[in-house]
């Protein structure tokens, strides 16, 4: 009897210590603006679902589970971030208080929760694109996929590589481009996506709008515009600021999309000579 429930307590041990091994505690962040340093769009992903992570962002491991007493939700992991392990706000808000941050805004630092790489099946309900396929910028995510296609060409499949859909939106907030679906028809010989607008034409975009949640206030504010005085509700608690959102070109320099943008335009105006 004694020693079956020894053989039990060993299994369990062996069990749990086979689980918790893929699994790691981090201290985790509140992040209010979405940013990508890949060029996902915002406009075609949940922004209230993504990890900001240390790490640079991968061809597979672009889905993370994230838990924390007793409740879990899965992020996107597509921008890499300056050290923390920042999460969108309004996850770390559901992740502490169970509620939504425009329904119960919290304020605080960092809290240690399990994280763990998960399929990137899991994170398909965050993904609002034709079979949940990764929306990447056609003008300024072309270096990322590219290291995924030489990979798979290579050999090395990944889940970037084959789930992929490009677009004509210049820019992670969705503010300058054609809401049009770009492909790529002769890659490696031609690494430009072939688009029905001009590829990288730098038009305004209004039509898809990206909002983030203010900390700490919880409001509910379009990406892009200037913050407005906060009218929102009353954080519980004020502890310590949230990491800015500045963690990469995308966010730091608007303008560089301009400038990519043109040298887009440009590129497709000579090779069409
Ligand atoms: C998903 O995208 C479609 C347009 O392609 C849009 O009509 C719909 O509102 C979007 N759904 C969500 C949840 O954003
Ligand atoms: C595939 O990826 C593994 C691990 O990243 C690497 O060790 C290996 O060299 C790669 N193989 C090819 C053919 O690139």
């Amino acid at each position: 009897m004694h020693s079956s429930i020894r053989a039990w307590a060993s299994a369990v041990t062996t069990f749990v210590a086979t689980v918790s091994a893929a699994t790691t505690s981090v201290p985790v962040t509140p992040h209010a603006s979405y940013s990508s340093s890949i060029g996902v769009l915002g406009c075609k992903v949940n922004t209230n679902r993504i990890a900001y992570w240390p790490m640079a962002v991968d061809c597979n491991n672009i889905c993370v589970s994230l838990s924390y007493e007793g409740r879990q939700v899965y992020l996107l992991r597509i921008d890499q971030s300056g050290g923390a392990h920042d999460v969108s706000y309004d996850a770390w808000n559901y992740l502490i208080t169970g509620k939504s941050a425009t329904a119960d805004p919290t304020a605080g630092g960092a809290i240690q929760m399990d994280t763990e790489n998960v399929d990137a099946s899991k994170c398909a309900g965050l993904i609002n694109t034709s079979g949940s396929k990764l929306p990447l910028s056609a003008a300024n995510s072309m270096n990322f996929l590219n290291s995924c296609l030489e990979k798979q060409a290579d050999g090395n499949d990944s889940w970037v590589a084959s789930n992929y859909v490009l677009y004509n939106i210049l820019d992670p907030i969705c503010t300058y481009g054609y809401n049009e679906v770009c492909t790529l028809r002769d890659w490696p010989d031609q690494n430009q996506a072939t688009c029905p607008n001009t590829l990288g034409d730098p038009v305004s975009l209004t039509s898809q709008p990206v909002y983030n949640i203010e900390y700490p206030t919880g409001k509910k504010v379009l990406a892009g515009s200037s913050a407005s005085s906060s009218s929102g509700a009353t954080p519980n608690t004020i502890v310590a600021a949230s990491s800015g959102g500045c963690t990469n070109m995308f966010t730091c320099q608007p303008l560089l999309f301009l400038a990519f943008g043109l040298c887009a335009v440009l590129q497709s105006f000579f090779i069409s000579l």
